[in-house]
């Protein structure tokens, strides 16, 4: 893998600081340029190039990838589902004209390709509940899943008209111990682990049966990386790949954490996050994916709960 120059925009977040050391490691710390508006991350700190960067000012964008020489761009700025509620009209501001400035500039300087994540957000509560197919209803009532939606068919869009080989991942709610979650609506099953290993108990935003699908962030690493390393013609999809590992409620993850940690307990208090979750699918068919580029994820629930406190706490569970 050589010669592609790398920004990723949103590397400071939950998903880039992971995104960025593992392209890194494959393409090479000085052919990927992290970027945000945000301070470096500290895990970041000397594995490569690090700018200072709003999205939004598109003329500054387009010097840093004429500057930098960037053949690729992976866009991971976004407010995402619960924040966005608080602020729809910024909410929407962010997420589709930093998705608009990155395709323009990658149509003018004709980059090789794109990345964007969608989310399982797009989906509203007239898909079906259960497996919820690649091609369906869809039909959001989040500001951030009609922005993700949009968002898809701009992608699309570029994709015809100006033949800009933009991909895209439908990600589930994502788990990981590096670094924090973002202001979603699925961050509970982040902040569970820290609360049981930090206090042995948790109160949960969402109710004990609220099925959603949910991710490790290996899995979702390495999906995002098979998709942008597919052969092109493989790719039948130019809005948003659906990709799902496991589905699990705040009570099952709360036996499963009880598994190492038999004190901890959780009670509950919804608040306006439920009536996100409930919109949303519970579980996710990802049939295409698995046919297009072979999609295959690692983790379950038991496999991620055991290494999520592995790493939280090494001394928890024996090796
Ligand atoms: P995050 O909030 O953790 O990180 C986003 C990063 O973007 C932050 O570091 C922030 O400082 C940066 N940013 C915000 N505005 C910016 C701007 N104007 N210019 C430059 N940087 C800016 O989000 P995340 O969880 O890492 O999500 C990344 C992408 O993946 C988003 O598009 C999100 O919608 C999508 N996604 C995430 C999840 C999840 O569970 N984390 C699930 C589905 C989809
Ligand atoms: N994890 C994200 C959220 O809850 C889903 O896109 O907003």
């Amino acid at each position: 893998m050589g010669k592609e120059k790398i920004l990723v925009i949103g590397a400071c977040g939950q998903i880039g600081v992971e995104l960025t050391l593992e392209l890194r490691r494959l393409y090479g710390g000085s052919s990927v340029v992290a970027a945000d508006l945000r301070e470096e991350n500290n895990l970041l700190k000397g594995t490569g190039p690090y700018v200072s960067l709003d999205v939004m000012n598109k003329e500054m964008l387009h010097v840093q990838v004429i500057r930098q020489n960037i053949t690729q761009i992976y866009l991971l700025a976004a407010m995402l589902s619960a924040t966005a509620e608080k602020n729809p009209s910024l909410a929407w501001h962010l997420n589709m004209q930093s998705l608009l400035n990155v395709l323009d500039i990658a149509k003018e300087e004709k980059l090789t390709k794109v990345y964007w994540p969608s989310s399982i957000a797009v989906f509203g509560p007239t898909s079906p509940k259960q497996n919820c197919p690649q091609q369906t209803i869809i039909e959001p009532v989040t500001v951030y899943g009609i922005s993700k939606y949009a968002g898809e068919f701009w992608c699309n869009y570029f994709f015809q008209r100006f033949h800009v080989d933009v991909r895209s991942i439908r990600y589930p709610g994502l788990i990981s111990y590096k670094s924090e979650p973002g202001g979603g609506t699925t961050d509970y099953a982040v902040e569970i682990f820290h609360a049981a290993i930090e206090q042995k108990k948790y109160i949960s935003f969402l109710k004990a049966d609220t099925y959603l699908p949910m991710m490790y962030m290996p899995d979702a690493i390495r999906a995002t990386i098979e998709l942008m390393e597919a052969d092109a013609s493989k790719i039948t999809v130019r809005t948003s790949y659906n990709i799902a590992a496991m589905s699990f409620s705040p009570k099952e993850i709360t036996n499963a954490i009880r598994q190492y940690i038999p004190e901890f307990e959780t009670s509950y208090l919804p608040d306006y996050r439920q009536a996100i979750a409930d919109s949303w699918p519970q579980s996710i068919d990802d049939i295409v994916a698995k046919k297009d580029w072979n999609w295959k994820p690692e983790f379950d629930l038991q496999k991620m709960t055991r290494d999520m406190l592995m790493n939280l706490q090494p001394n928890l569970i024996g090796s």
